[in-house]
Protein backbone atom coordinates (compact mmCIF):
# COMPACT_ATOMS: atom_id res chain seq x y z
CA UNK A 1 0.00 0.00 0.00
CA UNK A 2 1.76 3.34 -0.93
CA UNK A 3 1.38 6.57 1.03
CA UNK A 4 -0.80 9.00 -0.38
CA UNK A 5 0.42 12.10 0.61
CA UNK A 6 -1.50 15.55 1.76
CA UNK A 7 -5.10 15.20 1.60
CA UNK A 8 -7.50 17.98 1.50
CA UNK A 9 -11.05 17.67 2.04
CA UNK A 10 -13.86 20.10 0.33
CA UNK A 11 -16.75 20.63 1.59
CA UNK A 12 -19.49 22.91 -0.24
CA UNK A 13 -22.02 24.81 2.14
CA UNK A 14 -24.61 26.84 1.72
CA UNK A 15 -26.87 27.35 4.56
CA UNK A 16 -25.35 25.08 6.40
CA UNK A 17 -24.21 27.54 9.68
CA UNK A 18 -25.30 24.50 12.38
CA UNK A 19 -23.67 21.49 10.75
CA UNK A 20 -20.63 23.04 9.49
CA UNK A 21 -18.66 23.36 13.02
CA UNK A 22 -20.12 19.68 14.06
CA UNK A 23 -18.71 17.83 10.76
CA UNK A 24 -14.92 20.05 10.70
CA UNK A 25 -15.22 18.66 14.55
CA UNK A 26 -15.61 14.83 13.36
CA UNK A 27 -13.58 15.45 10.21
CA UNK A 28 -10.42 16.41 12.42
CA UNK A 29 -10.84 13.80 14.87
CA UNK A 30 -11.58 11.05 12.84
CA UNK A 31 -8.45 12.25 9.98
CA UNK A 32 -6.58 14.32 12.36
CA UNK A 33 -3.79 15.03 9.30
CA UNK A 34 -6.75 15.73 6.48
CA UNK A 35 -6.83 19.75 5.74
CA UNK A 36 -10.33 20.74 5.28
CA UNK A 37 -11.41 23.91 3.08
CA UNK A 38 -15.15 24.95 2.97
CA UNK A 39 -15.87 26.78 0.07
CA UNK A 40 -19.52 28.83 1.21
CA UNK A 41 -21.24 30.77 -1.53
CA UNK A 42 -21.36 34.22 0.63
CA UNK A 43 -24.47 32.04 2.42
CA UNK A 44 -26.77 34.76 3.63
CA UNK A 45 -27.16 32.47 7.53
CA UNK A 46 -23.35 33.70 7.83
CA UNK A 47 -21.78 29.80 7.43
CA UNK A 48 -19.06 31.95 6.00
CA UNK A 49 -18.00 33.66 8.80
CA UNK A 50 -18.83 30.84 11.00
CA UNK A 51 -15.53 29.08 8.79
CA UNK A 52 -13.78 31.62 9.15
CA UNK A 53 -13.76 31.28 13.34
CA UNK A 54 -13.01 27.65 12.51
CA UNK A 55 -10.23 28.15 10.35
CA UNK A 56 -8.85 31.40 13.12
CA UNK A 57 -8.51 28.55 15.66
CA UNK A 58 -7.46 25.80 13.79
CA UNK A 59 -4.21 25.62 10.67
CA UNK A 60 -5.72 22.82 9.06
CA UNK A 61 -8.90 24.55 8.48
CA UNK A 62 -8.91 26.79 4.74
CA UNK A 63 -11.86 28.80 3.62
CA UNK A 64 -12.91 29.85 -0.17
CA UNK A 65 -15.46 32.53 -0.05
CA UNK A 66 -17.55 32.98 -3.21
CA UNK A 67 -19.80 35.57 -4.23
CA UNK A 68 -23.00 33.65 -4.50
CA UNK A 69 -24.70 30.57 -5.11
CA UNK A 70 -23.56 29.14 -7.93
CA UNK A 71 -24.10 25.75 -7.58
CA UNK A 72 -22.49 22.57 -5.98
CA UNK A 73 -20.15 22.05 -9.62
CA UNK A 74 -19.11 25.44 -9.18
CA UNK A 75 -18.02 25.32 -6.07
CA UNK A 76 -16.33 22.13 -6.48
CA UNK A 77 -14.24 23.42 -9.32
CA UNK A 78 -13.32 26.33 -7.50
CA UNK A 79 -12.30 24.08 -4.68
CA UNK A 80 -10.47 21.59 -6.61
CA UNK A 81 -8.16 24.36 -8.45
CA UNK A 82 -7.76 26.04 -4.94
CA UNK A 83 -6.12 22.83 -3.50
CA UNK A 84 -4.39 21.35 -7.12
CA UNK A 85 -2.51 25.11 -6.99
CA UNK A 86 -1.75 24.16 -3.36
CA UNK A 87 -0.13 20.55 -3.75
CA UNK A 88 -2.51 18.56 -2.40
CA UNK A 89 -1.86 14.74 -3.29
CA UNK A 90 -5.69 13.93 -2.63
CA UNK A 91 -8.71 16.11 -2.82
CA UNK A 92 -11.96 14.56 -1.24
CA UNK A 93 -15.75 15.72 -1.15
CA UNK A 94 -17.96 15.58 1.26
CA UNK A 95 -20.90 17.43 1.78
CA UNK A 96 -21.55 19.59 4.92
CA UNK A 97 -24.81 18.18 6.94
CA UNK A 98 -23.48 14.74 7.98
CA UNK A 99 -24.41 12.73 5.08
CA UNK A 100 -21.46 11.92 4.66
CA UNK A 101 -19.66 10.27 7.47
CA UNK A 102 -16.06 11.28 8.29
CA UNK A 103 -15.69 8.37 9.65
CA UNK A 104 -15.86 6.16 6.72
CA UNK A 105 -13.40 8.71 4.61
CA UNK A 106 -10.62 6.15 5.76
CA UNK A 107 -12.18 3.68 3.89
CA UNK A 108 -12.28 5.56 0.27
CA UNK A 109 -8.35 6.65 1.12
CA UNK A 110 -7.82 2.85 1.32
CA UNK A 111 -9.41 2.36 -1.77
CA UNK A 112 -7.14 5.25 -3.43
CA UNK A 113 -4.06 3.34 -1.61
CA UNK A 114 -4.65 0.24 -2.79
CA UNK A 115 -4.85 1.79 -6.64
CA UNK A 116 -8.21 3.56 -7.17
CA UNK A 117 -7.98 6.83 -8.88
CA UNK A 118 -11.19 7.81 -7.62
CA UNK A 119 -13.00 5.94 -4.85
CA UNK A 120 -16.54 6.52 -4.63
CA UNK A 121 -18.35 6.27 -1.66
CA UNK A 122 -21.22 4.09 -2.69
CA UNK A 123 -25.25 3.92 -1.24
CA UNK A 124 -25.75 0.91 -4.22
CA UNK A 125 -23.06 -1.44 -3.91
CA UNK A 126 -23.50 -4.39 -1.17
CA UNK A 127 -23.36 -3.29 2.27
CA UNK A 128 -24.13 0.25 1.13
CA UNK A 129 -26.90 1.85 2.59
CA UNK A 130 -29.18 4.71 3.13
CA UNK A 131 -30.50 5.94 6.58
CA UNK A 132 -33.84 8.52 6.99
CA UNK A 133 -34.49 9.16 3.39
CA UNK A 134 -38.19 9.88 2.04
CA UNK A 135 -39.43 7.27 -0.14
CA UNK A 136 -39.55 9.42 -2.61
CA UNK A 137 -36.31 10.55 -2.19
CA UNK A 138 -34.83 7.49 -2.32
CA UNK A 139 -36.94 7.03 -5.62
CA UNK A 140 -35.42 10.19 -7.31
CA UNK A 141 -32.01 8.97 -6.24
CA UNK A 142 -32.23 5.40 -7.76
CA UNK A 143 -34.31 6.99 -10.73
CA UNK A 144 -31.25 9.17 -11.07
CA UNK A 145 -28.82 6.32 -11.04
CA UNK A 146 -31.01 4.14 -13.49
CA UNK A 147 -31.31 6.90 -16.17
CA UNK A 148 -27.44 7.75 -16.15
CA UNK A 149 -26.96 4.01 -16.58
CA UNK A 150 -29.01 3.51 -19.37
CA UNK A 151 -28.35 7.31 -21.22
CA UNK A 152 -23.97 6.54 -20.25
CA UNK A 153 -23.72 2.67 -19.79
CA UNK A 154 -21.11 3.86 -16.68
CA UNK A 155 -20.10 0.51 -15.18
CA UNK A 156 -21.05 2.29 -12.10
CA UNK A 157 -23.81 1.93 -9.44
CA UNK A 158 -23.66 5.22 -7.70
CA UNK A 159 -23.23 7.89 -10.03
CA UNK A 160 -25.08 10.88 -8.68
CA UNK A 161 -22.62 10.35 -5.06
CA UNK A 162 -21.09 13.04 -3.65
CA UNK A 163 -18.78 11.37 -1.04
CA UNK A 164 -15.38 10.71 -3.09
CA UNK A 165 -11.69 10.65 -3.03
CA UNK A 166 -9.55 11.70 -6.48
CA UNK A 167 -6.20 11.84 -6.48
CA UNK A 168 -5.01 14.92 -7.98
CA UNK A 169 -3.41 13.53 -10.86
CA UNK A 170 -7.02 11.81 -11.69
CA UNK A 171 -8.47 15.65 -12.53
CA UNK A 172 -5.22 16.74 -14.00
CA UNK A 173 -5.39 13.91 -16.46
CA UNK A 174 -8.99 14.62 -17.17
CA UNK A 175 -8.63 18.50 -16.73
CA UNK A 176 -11.32 20.68 -15.00
CA UNK A 177 -11.33 23.28 -18.35
CA UNK A 178 -14.31 21.99 -20.16
CA UNK A 179 -17.03 21.49 -17.15
CA UNK A 180 -20.10 23.06 -17.38
CA UNK A 181 -22.40 21.54 -14.93
CA UNK A 182 -22.87 23.64 -12.37
CA UNK A 183 -25.48 21.61 -10.11
CA UNK A 184 -25.31 17.97 -8.84
CA UNK A 185 -24.86 16.58 -11.84
CA UNK A 186 -21.38 17.62 -12.08
CA UNK A 187 -20.64 14.03 -9.78
CA UNK A 188 -22.08 12.43 -12.94
CA UNK A 189 -20.04 14.39 -15.23
CA UNK A 190 -16.46 13.81 -13.30
CA UNK A 191 -17.58 9.78 -12.84
CA UNK A 192 -18.06 9.70 -16.94
CA UNK A 193 -14.89 11.90 -17.67
CA UNK A 194 -12.85 10.02 -15.12
CA UNK A 195 -14.21 6.46 -16.68
CA UNK A 196 -13.63 7.75 -20.23
CA UNK A 197 -9.85 8.40 -19.56
CA UNK A 198 -9.53 4.97 -18.24
CA UNK A 199 -8.98 5.47 -15.08
CA UNK A 200 -9.94 2.91 -12.24
CA UNK A 201 -13.09 4.13 -10.11
CA UNK A 202 -13.87 2.20 -7.07
CA UNK A 203 -17.01 2.32 -5.39
CA UNK A 204 -16.79 1.30 -1.59
CA UNK A 205 -19.89 0.82 0.54
CA UNK A 206 -21.37 3.64 2.36
CA UNK A 207 -24.13 4.47 4.87
CA UNK A 208 -25.50 8.15 3.55
CA UNK A 209 -27.32 9.05 6.92
CA UNK A 210 -30.10 12.14 5.77
CA UNK A 211 -29.75 15.24 7.85
CA UNK A 212 -31.57 16.05 10.40
CA UNK A 213 -30.61 20.15 10.38
CA UNK A 214 -30.91 22.90 7.72
CA UNK A 215 -32.22 21.69 4.39
CA UNK A 216 -31.56 20.30 1.10
CA UNK A 217 -30.41 22.71 -1.86
CA UNK A 218 -32.34 19.94 -4.47
CA UNK A 219 -34.23 21.45 -6.88
CA UNK A 220 -36.44 21.70 -9.81
CA UNK A 221 -33.24 23.56 -11.54
CA UNK A 222 -30.49 20.89 -10.34
CA UNK A 223 -33.14 17.86 -11.19
CA UNK A 224 -33.91 19.91 -14.99
CA UNK A 225 -30.13 19.96 -15.73
CA UNK A 226 -29.03 16.77 -14.44
CA UNK A 227 -31.51 15.81 -17.23
CA UNK A 228 -30.90 17.60 -20.25
CA UNK A 229 -26.62 17.58 -19.56
CA UNK A 230 -27.01 13.60 -19.18
CA UNK A 231 -29.21 13.26 -22.20
CA UNK A 232 -27.01 15.14 -24.14
CA UNK A 233 -23.78 13.37 -22.78
CA UNK A 234 -25.82 10.36 -24.10
CA UNK A 235 -26.78 11.22 -27.18
CA UNK A 236 -23.49 12.67 -28.43
CA UNK A 237 -21.57 9.87 -26.60
CA UNK A 238 -23.61 7.32 -28.50
CA UNK A 239 -21.38 6.60 -31.68
CA UNK A 240 -18.47 5.98 -29.97
CA UNK A 241 -19.95 3.34 -27.09
CA UNK A 242 -21.95 1.45 -30.25
CA UNK A 243 -18.26 1.52 -32.43
CA UNK A 244 -16.37 0.57 -28.88
CA UNK A 245 -18.95 -2.55 -28.15
CA UNK A 246 -18.48 -3.50 -32.11
CA UNK A 247 -14.83 -3.39 -31.87
CA UNK A 248 -14.85 -5.90 -28.95
CA UNK A 249 -17.09 -8.05 -30.71
N1 LIG B 1 -21.11 26.27 -2.09
C1 LIG B 1 -22.26 25.64 -2.41
N2 LIG B 1 -23.03 26.13 -3.44
N3 LIG B 1 -22.64 24.55 -1.71
C2 LIG B 1 -23.80 23.94 -2.04
C3 LIG B 1 -24.63 24.39 -3.09
C4 LIG B 1 -24.21 25.56 -3.82
O1 LIG B 1 -24.87 26.04 -4.73
N4 LIG B 1 -25.70 23.55 -3.18
C5 LIG B 1 -25.54 22.62 -2.21
N5 LIG B 1 -24.41 22.86 -1.51
C6 LIG B 1 -23.84 22.09 -0.40
C7 LIG B 1 -24.74 21.95 0.81
O2 LIG B 1 -24.63 23.05 1.70
C8 LIG B 1 -24.24 20.63 1.40
O3 LIG B 1 -23.10 20.81 2.19
C9 LIG B 1 -23.87 19.83 0.17
O4 LIG B 1 -23.62 20.78 -0.87
C10 LIG B 1 -24.96 18.85 -0.30
O5 LIG B 1 -26.17 19.56 -0.46
P1 LIG B 1 -27.59 18.95 -0.03
O6 LIG B 1 -28.61 19.89 -0.48
O7 LIG B 1 -27.58 18.52 1.39
O8 LIG B 1 -27.63 17.65 -0.98
P2 LIG B 1 -28.60 16.42 -0.85
O9 LIG B 1 -28.47 15.80 0.48
O10 LIG B 1 -29.94 16.83 -1.31
O11 LIG B 1 -27.91 15.50 -1.97
C11 LIG B 1 -26.83 14.63 -1.71
O12 LIG B 1 -27.03 13.53 -2.52
C12 LIG B 1 -26.89 13.76 -3.93
C13 LIG B 1 -27.15 12.55 -4.70
O13 LIG B 1 -28.15 11.81 -4.25
C14 LIG B 1 -25.45 15.15 -2.04
O14 LIG B 1 -24.50 14.24 -1.56
C15 LIG B 1 -25.21 15.40 -3.52
O15 LIG B 1 -23.84 15.72 -3.73
C16 LIG B 1 -25.50 14.18 -4.28
O16 LIG B 1 -25.38 14.41 -5.68
MN1 LIG C 1 -27.77 16.61 2.23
Amino acid sequence: METLGRVLVIVPTYNERDNLPVIVERLRAAVPAAHVLVADDNSPDGTGEVADGLAAGDGHVHVLHRPGKQGLGAAYIAGFRWGLDEGYDVLVEMDADGSHQPEELPKLLEALAEGADLAIGSRYVPGGKVVNWPHRRELLSKGANIYTRVMLGLPVRDATAGFRAYRSATLDKVGLAGVESQGYCFQVDLTLRTSRHGLRVVEVPITFVERTVGKSKMSGKVMSEALWRIGLWGVTGLPGRLRGRRGRG
